[in-house]
């Protein structure tokens, strides 16, 4: 028997037995759908005609797919830090509020949703159920899974090894270094420091994460003759010296702790080797049409036809979140990927771009849906304007995120409710809660004490760019990550090789496919 069928069974004993109404028993029907039986004024929903054709004309576009089987001259893999589906989810329906103006929000559109391929991999590490971004980053770019902490290393190598670390047996190579391996110009795009995990496993071979300068790894107390630090493999070593565009945050790591920063007098550089990395690399690359810039301005004047090596460091540690990127003259993802994308594309063997949207991981950690919205949407401009520079057919663009977050989406609040509020119904309690919340987080922990009851979030302004809902686990430190697939969004050649179910190490192997690079079966070989 059908559900359809069950209920209308079910409805009539109640009417008849119970002689009353079906809608006052809450085994039958659950409290927060009775608001809607009794709600009279809906808003003007969508007819079932436009539901029909919404479905027609995306059966149409399905049925005109085709998948692109041919190499890839460039690749753009996009990675949103923590991006996990219900960040996207919950992205979407926002800037359908808040940008697009829409009549609910829910029928928005990321760019990234366009992409007509899609499948989700699997995050873990090969010690942890839940990825950081070290170990993803080794997955995702290296095409192998190794412990939480470190970058690309094998698993023979655990968090903090610094000897092991030295050893060149223990590596594994990117496909960044792939793609220079093959004649292609390389660039890494970065909201985090430069040196920060994500984009570190393009170049990167690190015992644990936060060796980014020498003074980070005496503090753990390695020897930086022994174990280098990031900063220097970025500078001096290959892949990292080769690199064309390196964009982001992170210039503390480049400087000696006896020089101010350049922009914040205050702050100082954290190097303990007397080692100034930015001097080094503009003497190194000055003769080869190498620019560098420490802002915003700056790297709008630079001119891509005479700039073969860009090396920008926009910000002592991260570039600043995106509402505060014009007080503090730091470019947006955005401006950043369009630079690199007309430095990169004057190669005519191609490219490969990482670019990383890295705050949105930053503002789950700080248990802040508003600001991992914003950065979400600011990630996807970037997407859009990569996509909009380069064609489907020559380009293969992979989006997809490290690991994901705990951050839910909740409750049955109606169509359009603003998804950073909370819906009418109340909780067994009698309480609010908000659709958007986090299972753990390290500030605010959801009791009240003066009633013994859960904080009213009524009374809270939910309209603060860094409202915090409150959480019942209260952690350490901050926010943490969630274990569950992350969603893989892709687009030209090859890109239906990314649609199922796959280990995140497998992406990087359709990549070399893709643009006959690497060491793996190729597209070029058959
Ligand atoms: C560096 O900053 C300190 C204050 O933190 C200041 O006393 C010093 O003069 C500055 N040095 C230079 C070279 O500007
Ligand atoms: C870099 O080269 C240009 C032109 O060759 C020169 O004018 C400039 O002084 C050089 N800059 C540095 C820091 O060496
Ligand atoms: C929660 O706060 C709102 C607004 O101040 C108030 O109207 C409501 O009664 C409060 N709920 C409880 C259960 O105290
Ligand atoms: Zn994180």
């Amino acid at each position: 028997m059908s559900s359809t069928a069950t209920v209308f069974i079910l409805c009539i004993i109640s009417q008849v037995v119970l002689g009353g109404n079906i809608y006052s028993d809450d085994h039958y029907m659950h409290p927060n759908f009775k608001r809607h039986v009794q709600n009279k004024q809906d808003p003007p929903f969508e007819d079932a005609e436009f539901w029909r054709k919404n479905a027609q004309d995306d059966l149409a576009k399905e049925l005109l797919k085709q998948p692109i089987e041919a190499q890839a001259k460039n690749v753009i893999l996009f990675l949103g830090d923590g991006m996990s589906i219900p960040t996207v989810t919950a992205a979407r329906i926002f800037k359908g509020q808040k940008v697009d103006g829409l009549p609910f929000g829910e029928e928005g559109q990321l760019h990234m949703d366009t992409f007509p391929f899609s499948g989700t991999s699997k995050t873990f590490c090969m010690d942890t159920q839940v990825a950081d971004s070290a170990c993803s980053a080794t997955a995702y770019l290296c095409g192998t899974k190794g412990r939480i902490g470190t970058i690309g290393v094998t698993s023979n190598v655990m968090i903090f090894q610094c000897a092991k670390q030295a050893d060149p047996a223990n590596h594994v190579s990117s496909v960044l270094a792939w793609a220079q391996a093959q004649g292609k110009s390389t660039g890494i795009v970065t909201t985090t420091g430069v040196t920060h995990a994500s984009p570190a496993g393009t170049y990167a071979h690190a015992a644990f994460r936060s060796w980014e300068s020498d003074a980070d790894v005496r503090l753990g107390l390695g020897d930086p003759k022994v174990c280098e630090d990031i900063a220097t493999q970025l500078i001096k070593r290959e892949p990292g010296i080769n690199i064309n565009v390196i964009l982001g945050g992170g210039r503390r790591h480049f400087t000696p702790f006896t020089q101010n920063d350049t922009e914040y007098p205050d702050e100082k550089g954290h190097r303990l080797d007397g080692v100034n990395l930015i001097d080094e690399w503009i003497s190194m690359k000055n003769s080869s049409r190498g620019r560098y810039v420490s802002g915003r301005d700056q790297l709008l004047t630079v001119d891509p036809a005479e700039t073969d090596y860009l090396l920008g460091l926009f910000a002592p540690s991260h570039v600043s979140y995106y509402d505060q990127q014009l007080a503090n003259n730091d470019p947006t993802l955005e401006e950043m990927t369009e630079v690199a994308i007309k430095i990169l594309s004057k190669n005519p063997n191609g490219f490969f771009l990482f670019v990383e949207g890295g705050r949105i991981d930053h503002s789950h950690h700080n248990n802040a849906p508003q600001k991992a919205m914003w950065e979400t949407i600011e990630f996807d401009k970037a997407i859009k304007k990569g996509d909009d520079m380069t064609e489907d057919d020559d380009t293969l663009i992979v989006t997809t995120a490290d690991h994901s977050h705990v951050m839910y989406f909740a409750g049955y609040p109606d169509r359009g409710t603003p998804i950073w509020k909370h819906s009418s119904d109340l909780a067994l309690d009698g309480l609010p809660y908000s659709t958007l919340g986090y299972a753990n987080g390290g500030n605010r922990n959801w009791l009240d004490e003066t009633t013994n009851k859960r904080h009213n979030i009524s009374q809270d302004n939910m309209d603060d760019l860094n409202y915090n809902p409150p959480v019942p686990v209260p952690m350490i430190d901050s926010e943490s990550h969630g274990g569950d697939d992350v969603a893989i969004f892709a687009k030209g050649p090859f890109a239906h090789l990314l649609t199922g179910v796959h280990q995140q190490s497998y992406i990087p192997h359709v990549i070399g496919y893709a643009a006959c690079i690497g060491t793996g079966a190729k597209f070029c070989d058959e």
